[in-house]
């Protein structure tokens, strides 16, 4: 692990969800310890750092999205001690470690909250929040008409100390997730302590949970949704609580206090915005290091459109002097394993269950997805990959109702299936209980059958496995410094996607006929390449290619 490098810039990061990568207490819930038992799978995979989403205390209304104490760890997931060990584990092996800061919203059963919920309008408790009146002769209508980006309103009334019916706050997500208000100095002050927290023990640093959201417009105006949009409002220009001008006070602040630190601390937003010109505006040199990049995660799988989202993005983020990231899944997204082989339209957020339309064929989707990672891995910039998708994994479509746990599942009384399909725990032994996840065999989310298949231990000793794939592409990027090189296209006919990496030539055929490699010997392909052709579905990496490839 090298200081002081900026090494964000060209990182491969790996995404934890505690929850599901592997239990160590054999209560069916993954958890740090469990982390900590696989480190060593992951050195072998070759990521450079891991970014774990919260496990933090918290009553688990939104799977550790709503945090009632910042600074300690929730008994589901082990204890500090455990933390500081996973951190000193990972660390030992050259890998970095970034955790999740929850900043637009607490839980419902944090102190300050039950604090406000005890005071009276108007309170310096109730300031930390938004808390407002209603409309109505009574206040018995909600203050505008947001809507919560789970489905319902974005509004609650409380019951006020004295038993009657009062004032109201805003939860932009479920009704346990109150809205700070980031106009309340105290709410910043508490931040730049949780922040100082987590460093002081050595977290190398951030990914910011709705960093777009934070500051609302002044007066809190209706807003008139696109019922199209995504979840998160990145398809939407003008929405007056994401994207707000007074958000970036906020990342000049952290990004000087995180500069106090030695070894290059990194902050990296979920910011969903609609064009890749402003999600770049949260990256300039004294915001955050890095963004995710949606757009590119949201790209459907066309040569012209791929083409047109990867020039915007090295242009945009390279304006304001930031490397581009690329991501292909999350938490919160359907696997793309799945999602690049669906037939229909599918907002973020709203995930796939047996009565979606267009359900994707499972091996178009294996295919695909192989194939774009391929392509994600070889571009300049720093990519995120979230866990299993090196097993490529596919989206777990046949959940039963009750035991999905999604709040989007219950707010929208299952009109939206939700996330639980990519959060379903990970299968490390094919033939161990819940696949090897948990000793006991339990799992918070059931395993589908067929991930035997899918199962590491598989695909560990099968070269022509995902992960064996994944490997070799994570080594080459390396040994090749792919991160940190530029990109030149090469010229090609339709369907198809060339470019030059430094060393690698790369070929991607999203079309619907094979294609004539150039030559050159290839260092990794995402499909089996017969007689120097390229099949559908497929990228190639190349070393040592004379030029162009034909049609
Ligand atoms: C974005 C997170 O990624 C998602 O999982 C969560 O539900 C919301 N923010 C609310 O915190």
């Amino acid at each position: 692990m090298t200081s002081g490098s900026e090494w964000w810039r060209s990182a491969v990061i790996y995404q934890i969800y505690p929850r599901s990568f592997a239990d160590g207490s054999g209560d069916g819930m993954g958890d740090l310890p469990g982390i900590t038992s696989h480190l060593d799978d992951l050195r072998d995979l070759g990521v450079d750092a891991i970014w774990l989403s919260p496990f933090f205390t918290s009553p688990q209304k939104d799977a550790g999205y709503d945090v009632s104490d910042y600074c300690d760890v929730d008994p589901l997931f082990g204890t500090l001690a455990d933390f500081d060990d996973m951190l000193a584990a990972a660390h030992e092996r050259g890998i970095r470690v970034i955790v999740d800061l929850v900043p637009n919203h607490s839980s419902d059963q944090h102190i300050w909250f039950q604090e406000a919920l005890a005071a009276t309008p108007g309170s310096p408790a109730r300031s930390r929040y938004l808390f407002r009146d209603g409309k109505g002769e009574h206040g018995e209508l909600p203050p505008n008409n947001w809507e919560s980006v789970f489905g319902g309103d974005a509004w609650t009334r409380v019951i006020e100390p004295d038993g009657t019916p009062g004032q109201w706050y805003l939860h932009i997500f479920d009704e346990s997730q109150p809205d700070f208000d980031w106009s309340n100095e105290q709410v910043r002050e508490e931040f730049r302590r949780i922040l100082r927290f987590w460093l002081d023990r050595g977290v190398d640093g951030f990914r910011i949970d709705v960093a777009h959201g934070l500051i609302k417009k002044d007066g809190l105006p209706d807003h008139f949704a696109d019922p199209e949009g995504g979840s998160m409002g990145g398809d939407e220009a003008d929405v007056p609580f994401w994207g707000q001008e007074g958000v970036h006070d906020v990342y000049r602040d952290w990004n000087a206090l995180v500069s106090e630190y030695d070894g290059d601390r990194a902050l990296c937003g979920e910011a969903w915005l609609p064009t890749l010109e402003k999600t770049a505006l949260w990256v300039r040199p004294d915001e955050l290091h890095q963004t995710f990049n949606f757009i590119y995660l949201e790209t459907e799988w066309d040569a012209a459109a791929l083409r047109a989202v990867i020039d915007e993005s090295l242009r945009a983020f390279g304006s304001v002097g930031a490397p581009s990231t690329w991501v292909l899944s999350n938490h919160d997204v359907v696997r793309h394993a799945s999602r690049l082989a669906l037939t229909a339209v599918n907002p973020q957020g709203h995930g796939i269950g047996p009565n979606s339309p267009g359900q994707p064929i499972p091996e178009v989707g294996l295919r695909r997805a192989r194939a774009a990672s391929a392509l994600m891995l070889a571009l300049p910039g720093s990519a995120y990959l979230y866990q299993g998708e090196e097993l490529g994994l596919p989206e777990v479509i046949d959940i039963p109702d009750e035991a999905r746990q999604d709040p989007t599942w219950f707010r929208t009384e299952g009109e939206r299936y939700g996330r639980d399909g990519c959060r379903v725990p990970l299968p490390w032994t094919a033939d161990a209980p819940s696949y090897g996840f948990s000793p006991t065999g339990s799992s918070w989310l059931p395993q589908p059958a067929e991930w035997a298949e899918h199962a590491r231990d598989i695909e560990a000793a099968d070269e022509a496995s995902t992960l064996s794939l994944y490997k070799t592409l994570l080594e080459t990027r390396r040994v090749h410094d792919l991160g940190a090189g530029t990109l030149e296209w090469i010229p090609t006919s339709d369907g198809t996607l060339s470019f030059r990496n430094g060393a690698i030539t790369v070929v991607a055929n999203l079309g619907t006929e094979p294609v004539a490699l150039p030559g050159g010997r290839v260092a990794a392909a995402s499909s089996p390449v017969d007689g120097g052709v390229l099949p559908v579905d497929a990228t190639a990496w190349l070393i040592g290619s004379p030029e162009v490839c034909g049609d």
